[in-house]
């Protein structure tokens, strides 16, 4: 097992390069098995997660190749449109691969998916898009089983009852094959979403309003290969940002858009953290005490959920209360037991964490529960006081590419040991 291990108390200096997006890769690289064309997308992040989702493409029989941040897709070996690949239980993502496979084949069959533990996560809105296309589906021995009867997939008009990025995404997949005009209203807005749109477009799909209130897509025959190049990952850059901030440091965030950090940047802005910004970059820096703030979780424009255990890591160490909403997710506040064994003051009640901030906090040994819990807790290992330790980093690897590296190079004293080892280290000889 490996732990991150930590000496706090640094302040971060310097310059990181954000990489690609891992919710807007996810989708397109599933995105590329709607056409038996070759697709390549550049910028891809070399995760756990992106490794996974490729891992399930494979397994249907497509050849993929992945060369620094290259992928390249050729869709023509897939036959069958069922995912049975034990890997797809891992990733919440994989159930892109339904809506790439049903938008194709007119039917699919994918194992549950997993993902991050952040409470219940339903896929209602999912099969409710697919059934008023056409195609009936059912959930049977852990599989997902859409269209068995191969009806026809007709564009029709779907209000999401929620702005789900994934139903959002799965619907326009299968849309844009669908005969006739789908209209999608009350779609997620996220970059991502507006990513995987543009993505669709370049292989011939013919999709308006994608980061609009309403999505209309005109079906077509079939869908082409293309080259793309995903947007960089908005939560990778306003985890960095938040990294200068809680360690009072000076840190250029590069190649990022900061239309896409707006809701991140407001709010670091309202704590007192100082921001400058170029068309591709923000300096994140500390010059004064910072400010309590409240703060809730919204869908996008909102400040992205994905930020929140970011946000209330760097709060824990502002004097004052700050109070955190969380709106999206039932359960997201599972890693504040882990900020408390490090002498963080947080309450939480229901949806709702109320932070009294502390002097300092101090290194401990902790436990990632989730991806963004994972990096909430390195950032807390980076401000505290001592060495901490940060253990299940499956997690954070599922989401960050070469995170100690990209922290090392802003001066941050963090190693990736594995835990044999600083027993072996610790053993009385
Ligand atoms: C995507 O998950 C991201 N994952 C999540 O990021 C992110 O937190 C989330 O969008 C919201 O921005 C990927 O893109 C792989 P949703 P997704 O459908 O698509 C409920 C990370 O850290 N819901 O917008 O699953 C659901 O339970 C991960 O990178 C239904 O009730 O998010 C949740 O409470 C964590 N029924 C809320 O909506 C449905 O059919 C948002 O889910 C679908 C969702």
């Amino acid at each position: 097992m490996e732990q991150l291990l930590i000496e706090g108390g640094i302040p971060l200096k310097g310059q990181v390069e954000v990489s690609g997006a891992k919710n807007a890769a996810l989708p397109i690289l599933a995105a590329a098995a709607l056409t038996q064309d070759v697709c390549v997308v550049d910028n891809v992040p070399d995760i756990l997660d992106i490794r996974i989702m490729m891992k399930g493409i494979e397994s249907l029989g497509a050849k993929i190749t992945y060369d620094n941040g290259r992928v390249t897709i050729d869709g023509s070996g897939i036959k069958k449109p069922v995912v049975d690949s034990e890997y797809m239980q891992k990733i919440r993502g994989s159930y892109y691969l339904l809506g790439a496979l049903l938008g194709r084949f007119k039917q699919a069959q994918t194992i549950m998916p997993g993902g991050c533990n952040l409470g219940t996560r339903p896929i209602d809105q999912h099969l409710k898009s697919f059934e008023a296309l056409g195609a009936r589906t059912k959930i049977e021995h852990g599989f997902i089983i859409a269209n068995e009867e191969q009806a026809p997939i007709i564009g029709t008009s779907i209000y999401l009852d929620i702005a789900s990025v994934g139903a959002t995404i799965n619907t326009m997949m299968v849309a844009a094959l669908a005969e006739g005009k789908t209209v999608i209203e009350n779609p997620a807005k996220e970059p991502h979403v507006v990513d995987l749109a543009n993505f669709l477009n370049s292989m011939g799909a013919d999709i308006k309003g994608a980061g609009t209130d309403m999505i209309r897509i005109k079906g077509v025959s079939r869908l082409h290969g293309c080259e793309y190049s995903i947007i960089p990952d908005q939560i990778e850059a306003g985890t960095f940002m938040v990294a200068a901030a809680i360690t009072g440091g000076d840190v250029v965030v590069k190649n990022l858009i900061p239309k896409h950090m707006e809701a991140i940047s407001a709010k670091l802005m309202e704590m007192n953290v100082k921001l400058e910004e170029t068309e591709d970059s923000i300096r994140v820096y500390v010059d004064e005490p910072l400010k309590p703030c409240n703060l809730k979780t919204l869908y996008y424009p909102g400040l992205p959920t994905d930020m929140q255990p970011q946000m209330t890591a760097l709060l824990t160490l502002i004097g004052g209360t700050s109070i955190v909403t969380e709106t999206v997710y039932i359960d997201r506040f599972q890693y504040v037991e882990e900020l408390l064994k490090m002498g963080a003051d947080i309450t939480v009640e229901g949806n709702t964490a109320i932070i009294k901030g502390v002097p300092r906090l101090l290194g401990a040994d902790v436990k990632a529960k989730d991806l963004r819990a994972g990096a909430a807790l390195v950032l807390a290992g980076l401000a505290a006081q001592g060495t901490t330790g940060v253990f299940h980093l499956d997690y954070i690897d599922r989401g960050y590419e070469k995170i100690e590296e990209k922290l090392q190079k802003l001066g941050a004293d963090i190693k990736r040991v594995s835990f044999d080892n600083v027993k072996s280290q610790l053993r009385v000889v």
